[in-house]
């Protein structure tokens, strides 16, 4: 099943990041991004996730045109199937991990997993404020945030950039479970090419273009 299907994006900020852009997502698929830091990979991610219009071309999310949609079907989609884990990730400073999860919670109308906690080793300090967890404590957390909605589609940008190799090893396999066990799929951006490697398909973002590599 098609997930997303991005076809002729090209982008410009003060130049040309890329053109002639063309990718296909299909369900339960990994699919990594690398290229070198400026390259527009954050920037590619941001267009296909609905953050950004790009310049020119077409995205597609199951099956549906986004620039044809509505701002209601926008909105849903975005609340219910696409799960957004950024560089900077956005927790809500002032409340606890928990309160963070349960406004996902409350946003999707999905329930927050004991196991999901259990796997991301945040249980222990899931009362604590975001401001007193440690850098990848908090990175788990956003994860932890995101898997609670049961998005369709996961778009995650250095997810694992803040841990070390091995709790960054456990959330990739949690991640790579969690798109087979519901029929979801992945967009990630890396530096790390070993983790690239463990996704289906591999991109290098490189003189303008999207090479398929993998
Ligand atoms: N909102 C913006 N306005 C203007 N220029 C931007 C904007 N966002 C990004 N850029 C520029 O676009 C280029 C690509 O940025 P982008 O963040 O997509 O790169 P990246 O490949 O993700 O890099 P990194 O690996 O360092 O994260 C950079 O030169 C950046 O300065
Ligand atoms: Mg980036």
């Amino acid at each position: 099943m098609n997930l997303l299907t991005a076809k002729n994006l090209a982008h410009t900020f003060e130049y040309e990041l890329f053109n002639d852009v063309n990718i296909e997502l299909n369900a339960q698929e990994s699919i990594a991004i690398i290229g070198m830091s400026g390259s527009g990979k954050s920037t590619l991610l941001h267009l296909l996730s609905t953050l950004l219009t790009p310049k020119k071309g077409s995205i597609l999310l199951f099956g549906e045109e986004i620039s044809s949609m509505n701002k209601k079907r926008l909105s849903s989609i975005k609340r219910h199937d696409l799960g957004l884990i950024f560089q900077s990730h956005y927790l809500f400073k002032g409340f606890s991990a928990y309160e963070n999860l349960e406004v996902a919670e409350l946003l999707s109308g999905e329930k927050i997993e004991n196991d999901l906690l259990e796997s991301l080793h945040i249980k222990e300090p899931i009362h604590q404020k975001v401001t007193e967890l440690s850098g990848g404590q908090q990175q788990r957390v956003s994860i932890a945030r995101v898997l609670t909605k049961k998005p369709r589609i996961i778009f995650a940008d250095e997810p694992t950039g803040n841990l070390d190799k091995k709790t960054a090893d456990e959330v990739m396999t949690l991640f790579f479970n969690y798109c087979n066990s519901n029929n979801a799929g992945m967009i990630l951006v890396t530096h790390d090419n070993d983790l690239a490697h463990q996704c289906d398909k591999v991109f290098h973002l490189e003189d303008k273009k999207l090479k398929r590599i993998k």
